[in-house]
């Protein structure tokens, strides 16, 4: 493999969320229901509002569903027809949400089988949101009304641009209903019960199963059943989401539809949820505070999960569904946004693949529950509107995405992959004794979990240089790529180790940590050494023992500046260089990190949670031998990323500082056109603090 300079990086032109779409999404949800018995002039308030803040979309409908129908079949489409027509008027896109994730109280009281069930059994009289049972024939009998409804009215609306099934899909229902369809998912998947047994370990504390409902997921007897379960609780969305989108596909064939994901949250599989969605769209509230002492560590987790995003449909462009333009009511305490803060964020979005970003919400409402979470217009309302920082700065994103167009659909194919693997975290977090997350433990950045914690130390270094990573996950071909990142793949199948065994014999570089390989599917430990499935050959050690010396404790190394932590891998290696070997405890001497010639590539093996001096420099040593690099200065100032977009000659830069300080970036032999100014830059790019520019670059 010959290293390819990053101007031929190959791009490729994606699909756009919307069809036959011409400029960048800007949204937000639009709840004007709430509102019209209070204000009857709330339309056309709201339509001079958007228009001069260059809102060109609108979600509407989500959580509706007491106000379209107010008790059991009595429709009132009135205010939606309203809304329908004034956003058409507007020349807007209105993307109509199915109402589902609410359940009016008619609804929850006449049929109690619509209500979930909690794991003690209880079902309660109401909840807030987000509580249907998955299974339920009356449930799914009023769904089927209410989109049928829905579809018909509106299919053939100018405005309608796409579907939005329910809110955030997620949450579990244990009533007899979702249990019998556990049972029956379990006798597909396992075919025996002896199968099932073996394969939950349920000879231990005497749980075999002689009936498939005794595989019983509210009780931790097996760390792999309760795995089972939660990919049973995925299947149950994706099936969900499908049921929902078949009635309206039916009816309006060439309409998109996508839900809005919940950027990673624990015990949902996005990536495979996103097999059965048109459009990816994501809801993301990373709650950026430039003045947090730890902020600069947490921004590049954002940047992995929008090329998780990215990669989640290849040949699709991804779009932000829910945003906060202003203070986050779920955090405490509720600092408002930074001036900056939100361009920067936005344009991270962008520059990662998305094609749009939308607000939750577009007018903040005066009661609920959510009455304090920021949108594009505040509780003033029209009168001082125009005079806030919110509406600058909203009404400048809306110039900038107007300047920026050309970048729509424009995509690249990077020469490095993170694999992410959602199921290997919720392994690990169920694997009593690791102590992930559960309880939470410090993660060294600020609201993110252990496992996205360390992927982002994975990550952070292709970052820091500018070189783009496909985050993607473990099914994909490998073969493209010269750099694979593996961190803490615990879960491997015989399949994707030989996939990786083929990637390493054939020239690739893969680099794994601590804990790779170590369970199968069914979080069972693997037998015959670790890493598991024959990876020892490819790594050149097997493990003897890990000693987990508690979350943060550092652990000396020599070999690398720095030091590890945490976690120290006692291998015995055969044959390979190390790099870095434990320079204390009874086990002084033996290798930290090491690296494997196996085949035509290399495999390194990282067996500590290096700090972040230790990892640079590893990285640093891995870039420069594999030619891994871009033209521009090498690495990039603290805080500053550059990422790229572009489809055939065309190439766009991303300049992002997220540091406070003012920066400069040499640009070696690149010219860069700011895309909104024209001005154009040679050797030098200046960044002032907290900065996001778009370039063409030649
Ligand atoms: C989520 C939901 C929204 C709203 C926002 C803000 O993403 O989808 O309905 O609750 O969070 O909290
Ligand atoms: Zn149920």
């Amino acid at each position: 493999m010959k290293p390819i300079p990053l101007s031929m990086i190959p791009r490729t032109r994606s699909k756009t969320p919307f069809k036959d779409q011409k400029t960048l999404i800007h949204g937000g949800d639009y709840n004007p229901e709430q509102w019209l018995s209070v204000n009857p002039q709330i339309l056309q308030e709201d339509m001079e509002l958007m228009q001069k803040t260059g809102i060109n979309s609108v979600t509407i409908g989500v959580f509706s569903w007491s106000a379209l129908e107010p008790s059991e079949g009595k429709f009132d489409f009135s205010w939606m027809d309203r809304v329908m027509d004034q956003q058409a008027r507007l020349g807007n896109r209105v993307i109509l949400s199915t109402p589902t994730a609410a359940i009016p109280a008619w609804l929850a009281e006449k049929y109690p089988e619509v209500r979930r069930v909690d794991p003690r059994g209880y079902r309660p009289p109401m909840t807030n949101r987000q509580h249907h049972c998955w299974t339920s024939p009356i449930f799914r009998q009023r769904v089927r009304i209410i989109n049928t409804q829905l579809a018909e009215r509106y299919g053939h609306h100018p405005a309608l641009s796409m579907w939005h099934v329910s809110n955030e899909l997620c949450g579990q229902c244990f009533c007899e209903l979702c249990r019998r369809s556990w049972s029956e998912w379990l006798e597909k998947r396992f075919g025996s019960l002896q199968a099932m047994n073996e394969a939950h370990w349920a000879c231990f504390w005497s749980k075999q199963a002689t009936e498939w409902r005794h595989a019983e997921p509210t009780c931790g007897y097996s760390d792999g059943l309760l795995l089972n379960w939660l990919r049973f609780c995925n299947d149950q969305y994706a099936q969900w989401y499908q049921f929902e989108s078949d009635i309206l596909r039916r009816i309006t064939p060439s309409i998109p539809i996508t839900t809005n994901f919940m950027s990673t949250v624990y015990g949902i599989d996005y990536q495979s949820l996103a097999k059965v969605v048109d459009v990816v769209a994501d809801d993301q509230y990373p709650n950026y505070d430039p003045q947090h002492p730890r902020y600069l560590e947490a921004v590049p987790y954002w940047s992995l999960k929008q090329d998780l995003y990215r990669c989640m449909k290849p040949g699709h462009t991804f779009m932000l569904m829910e945003s906060c333009p202003g203070v986050m009511q779920s955090r405490t305490p509720m600092k408002v946004k930074r001036p900056n803060i939100h361009r920067l964020e936005m344009l991270q979005a962008i520059a990662h693949g998305a094609d749009g970003t939308c607000y939750f919400q577009f007018r903040a409402g005066r009661g609920g529950m959510e009455k304090m979470h920021g949108a594009v217009v505040e509780h003033w309302g029209t009168q001082r509107h125009f005079q806030t920082r919110r509406f600058r700065e909203l009404r400048e994103l809306s110039d900038t995405y107007e300047k920026i167009k050309p970048i729509l659909g424009t995509s690249i194919c990077p020469q490095v992959a993170l694999i992410y693997d959602s199921q290997s975290s919720w392994a690990q977090q169920l694997t009593p004794g690791l102590g992930i997350d559960n309880p939470p433990r410090n993660t060294n950045l600020r609201e993110i979990r252990y496992y996205d914690a360390v992927a982002t130390e994975y990550y952070e270094p292709f970052w820091r240089h500018g070189i783009p990573v496909d985050v993607i996950p473990n099914d994909r071909n490998l073969s493209a790529y010269r750099i694979v990142v593996l961190p803490m793949h615990w879960i491997m199948t015989p399949d994707f180790a030989r996939r990786l065994r083929e990637y390493v014999h054939q020239g690739g570089i893969l680099i794994a940590t601590w804990d790779t390989a170590m369970a199968d599917e069914h979080n069972r430990m693997l037998v015959g050494g670790w890493p598991g499935e024959g990876l020892t050959d490819v790594f050149g050690g097997w493990i003897e023992e890990v000693d987990r010396v508690g979350n943060g404790v550092p652990i000396a190394i020599d070999g690398l500046p720095g030091s590890g932590s945490e976690i120290a891998t006692l291998m015995h290696t055969n044959g390979v260089e190390v790099l870095a070997r434990f320079a204390q405890d009874f086990y002084r001497g033996m290798p930290a990190v090491t690296r494997f010639r196996c085949g035509s590539g290399q495999a390194y093996y990282v067996g500590t949670r290096l700090n972040q001096q230790a990892r640079q420099a590893l990285f640093e040593m891995i870039l420069r031998e594999s030619s891994c690099h871009i033209p521009f200065q090498d690495p990039l100032p603290e805080g500053v990323t550059v990422q790229w977009r572009g489809v055939c000659e065309t190439l766009f830069a991303f300049a992002m500082n997220f540091s406070s300080q003012p920066h400069q970036i040499g640009l070696g032999s690149f010219k860069l056109t700011d895309v909104e100014t024209r001005t154009i830059y040679e050797n030098c790019l200046p960044l002032g603090p907290l900065q996001a520019r778009v370039f063409e670059v030649s």
